[in-house]
């Protein structure tokens, strides 16, 4: 057990501490036991289908040990039951664990299941502590720190249909412990851990900016990192892995800190900065039928961490199409996709102007003006608010496939 700490230094008692390596799973129990204390009989386990039986009957006979009655509740996680009625449907099971205020919610899965958890947790008597297990190399850098709970919001379209607003309805909740055991990430299909990769990538991409303006460790070195690791990156070596994973919590955690609740409009960023490649993102992810791979239909949809990383694409193109960046940014962040094995080109793209329409309209309907973040150098974005819609379709134009 090589077990590394990394601290989410918020303030009170809301700081708390994300624990990298392999077999870190193992202190779970005693952990949660000491950060609840004995007031608490229950613990509520939502568990993913996806994560091997084995892990979950060992944290549970583990917690049993440590005097929790433990119920649970499993999910399987997608887009479409990341949804109010799934939110409503693990809450009465909560409710008719008995669970009570001072019982932990235990969060053991990919990026999903801990969003849903974490806000059954927020809301359930407004409030219960939450303990996230990320299982998915995604969720290990990304989802599970920071304390961004909820679900996607569906809303009836003007052609009689329904649309997806994704992640708009939760809270903030942060975490009591973070657990990332890198042993987990052994059973990851291939595709899911390319997949997280992309996170990756993103945080490399806005590190140099996060050092500059925050100081401290050096965080600016992880795209430097990251290249000259690549090799046991894309191998899933163990050491390197768990040397990625506590990279980038700590790089998420530093963002975090300096912009809890996301709340800073300035050019040079905050929390907001780690939605680079999103906005591109989101509404490549939300086109059906596209694949990662032209020769490959049936791989379609794309996965979340394929569409940032043709997001992160469009946002560097689009940057340098306008001199904000030099073009070098954008080849390097295309050499790096191609060598984790993840698409920088899609077939099959709708008019650049539809998509730009489906960025700006879900911004509408959320009521907020379009924030795209675009790199300003390397290692280095800036937030820039309601961009052109002719330097958008350049971005997006940048990764169509037809054009070879
Ligand atoms: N995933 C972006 C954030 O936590 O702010």
């Amino acid at each position: 057990v090589s077990v590394q700490s990394i601290g989410v230094d918020l303030s009170g008692d809301r700081a708390y501490e994300v624990r990298v390596g392999s077999g870190a799973l193992r202190g779970v129990a005693q952990s949660t036991r000491e950060i609840v204390g004995d007031r608490a009989s229950r613990v509520f386990v939502v568990v993913d289908s996806g994560v091997p039986a084995s892990h979950f009957d060992r944290l549970s006979q583990e917690l049993s040990g440590y005097g929790f009655s433990v119920h649970s509740c499993a999910l399987t996680p997608s887009e479409q039951m990341k949804s109010i009625e799934t939110f409503q449907k693990v809450l009465v099971e909560l409710g008719s664990s008995g669970h009570s205020r001072v019982d932990p919610v235990i969060a053991l899965g990919g990026g999903v299941v801990g969003d849903i958890a974490g806000f059954v947790a927020a809301s359930f008597q407004r409030g219960v502590p939450v303990i996230q297990c990320p299982t998915t190399l995604l969720s290990m850098v990304d989802a599970s720190v920071g304390g961004k709970t909820g679900v996607n919001l569906r809303l009836a379209d003007e052609g009689g249909g329904s649309k997806v607003l994704k992640n708009m309805v939760g809270a903030f909740h942060q975490p009591k412990l973070v657990v990332a055991d890198v042993d987990v990430l052994e059973s990851l299909d291939e595709r899911y851990r390319r997949a997280g990769l992309a996170e990756c990538i993103k945080h490399g991409m806005i590190a140099q900016g996060v050092q500059e303006q925050q100081g401290g460790s050096d965080h600016g070195g992880l795209l430097d990192w990251m290249i000259a690791n690549i090799e046991g990156v894309v191998g899933f070596e163990p050491d390197v892995l768990s040397e990625l994973v506590g990279r980038n919590t700590a790089l998420k955690a530093k963002v975090v800190v300096s912009d809890e609740l996301e709340s800073t409009d300035a050019r040079a960023g905050g929390r907001m900065l780690l939605n680079f490649g999103h906005t591109f993102g989101h509404a490549i992810e939300t086109i059906a039928g596209l694949s990662p791979d032209a020769t490959r239909p049936e791989l379609a949809p794309l996965h979340h961490g394929e569409a940032v990383g043709l997001g992160m694409v469009c946002a560097c193109r689009a940057a340098s199409s306008v001199g904000l960046c030099d073009q070098s940014v954008g080849d390097e962040l295309v050499e790096l996709l191609r060598r984790v094995g993840l698409p920088s080109r899609v077939g099959g793209l709708p008019d650049s102007d539809e998509i730009v329409e489906r960025m700006m309209r879900d911004k509408k309907a959320a009521g907020g003006a379009l924030r795209v973040i675009l790199p300003v150098g390397r290692g280095k974005c800036e937030i820039v608010i309601d961009p052109s819609v002719s330097i958008l379709c350049d971005g997006i134009d940048s990764i169509r496939a037809e054009k070879h």
